[in-house]
């Protein structure tokens, strides 16, 4: 078609996302071990309307329906995430074999509809069981996650198409050792700091496991990103917003592209007695984390503009507002134009590519009308603008080989539980019957025109 403004190469890969805690339910099912969203769903006041991922979407059963449905929109790729606890209960050792066929039931099931797997390791859904020993503030967790990968690979190495070991490490330390908003709930900097370096030694440390048994299929990691922009010219907000930047992006980024952490970062640290000992970081770490990987996997919502805090010397705490633009259910600002700067910013200043975009999407609470139909215009219109912009970013020479939305379907949104919905597809949970919505609709079209007007 001619009328195609925004065209995409023919072998561009779409796709839609999920992960396996969010969607799958059936907790206690086939000796799945607990996991430490199980241990912090149960915490008072740790989920917002107090729910859990006990029954979430009953994908375990129902994945059948949920390929069809993939298949019935011509999504030709899906990623979804490998329950840890599935396939090994207790973290390491024995392997739990109803975990892993339920895995490769899932993989068959794609591979017979046509549709493309790519798997992700971990989505944050560590067994319990390895919490009780630290979780990601113990190196043994690094070498338990070498021997999950290895576990999951050999089964499943020659049918899946793509693999990413982490999904947004930033989340998993900040979130989870950082703000005790996700599992395992710490308020801790020495944690945070600690289990971001691990989750990331992981990463590398597994990369050589995952190619031995997988061969050439392309093998990275999904970082969450946000770009920025301070608030304001001031000395201070500059400031505030560089020290974001290196919280949020370059912690992750510099190490992973052989440059080790970042030097302002590791200085202010340094200076404000951040942690109290450095001693996890040993030598030989940042060349196994800079291990060269197939593809960066980016995760984009929102941006953040940062204005310093800035009462006093000590104090200098960087705030992310949002207020500008039209924020979504989540708060987050509506800002097409932040994928493209992140996607250009990633080719040009560290030369990261093919680069994928692994999620991408809006929560909006949107429901069927009287006659069942689910106009969700404002989520069509966050994609449609959100891929006009990745298509600009390539335009201007950026290798992006693929995009993902978040998500299938609506779905258990972490601490917020069932409140915010995500979905190309709207869930009910009293029923579970699945609807797709008019962004489904419109993104099955998208697929089969291979663009965007
Ligand atoms: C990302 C997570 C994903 C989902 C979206 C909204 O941070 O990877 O599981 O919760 O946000």
């Amino acid at each position: 078609m001619s009328d195609l403004r925004h065209r995409f190469p023919s072998d561009f890969l779409w796709g839609v996302a999920t992960s396996s805690f969010q969607i799958e339910g059936a907790t206690t099912q086939d000796g799945r071990g607990p996991s430490i969203w199980d241990t912090f769903c149960q915490q008072e006041g740790a989920i917002a309307d107090h729910s859990d991922g006990a029954v979430a979407c009953e994908h375990y059963t129902r994945w059948p329906e949920d390929l069809d449905l993939i298949a019935s929109l011509g999504v030709p790729a899906y990623r979804f995430s490998v329950a840890w606890p599935r396939v090994l209960p207790q973290g390491t050792g024995r392997v739990e074999p109803k975990g892993l066929d339920f895995y490769e039931r899932l993989v068959d099931g794609m591979l017979e509809r046509g549709i493309k797997p790519w798997a992700t390791l971990y989505h944050w859904d560590l067994p319990q069981a390895l919490q009780d020993k630290g979780g990601w503030e113990s190196r043994e967790t690094v070498d338990a996650f070498v021997e999950y990968s290895r576990v999951v690979c050999e089964r499943l190495g020659d049918r899946v198409e793509g693999w990413i070991t982490h999904n947004e490490p930033w989340c998993a330390s900040v979130l989870g050792h950082l703000n005790g908003e996700h599992a395992p709930g710490l308020k801790s900097q020495q944690a945070h700091l600690t289990s971001s370096h691990h989750l990331l030694l992981s990463h590398g440390r597994s990369i050589e496991t995952i190619r031995e048994v997988v061969g050439d299929r392309p093998v990275g990691i999904t970082l969450n990103l946000v770009p920025s922009h301070p608030a304001s010219e001031s000395e201070a907000d500059r400031e505030a917003q560089a020290r974001f930047d290196g919280f949020f992006n370059r912690w992750y980024l510099d190490p992973l592209a052989g440059r080790g952490y970042p030097e302002d970062m590791l200085r202010r640290y340094q200076d404000e007695r951040y942690v109290d000992s450095w001693d996890f970081i040993k030598p030989g770490d940042l060349d196994e984390i800079a291990a060269p990987c197939d593809f960066l996997g980016i995760n984009y919502y929102s941006r953040g503009i940062i204005r310093s805090d800035k009462v006093s010397e000590e104090d200098n705490e960087p705030v992310l507002i949002t207020t500008q633009g039209e924020p979504t259910d989540m708060g987050w600002e509506v800002y097409p134009d932040g994928i493209r700067a992140l996607l250009v910013r990633l080719h040009e200043e560290y030369g990261f590519g093919p680069l994928y975009i692994t999620e991408n999407g809006a929560a909006y609470s949107t429901g069927p009308d009287e006659l069942g139909r689910v106009r969700d215009t404002l989520r069509r219109q966050y994609l449609e603008e959100h891929l006009k912009a990745c298509h600009q970013a390539m335009e201007a020479g950026v290798p992006l080989a693929g995009y993902f939305a978040w998500s299938l379907m609506d779905n258990f949104e972490w601490a917020f539980g069932y409140e915010k919905r995500f979905g190309l597809v709207h869930v009910d949970y009293e029923t579970q019957r699945r609807t797709p919505k008019d962004s489904a609709l419109w993104y099955r079209d998208v697929i089969a025109r291979g663009g965007v007007m």
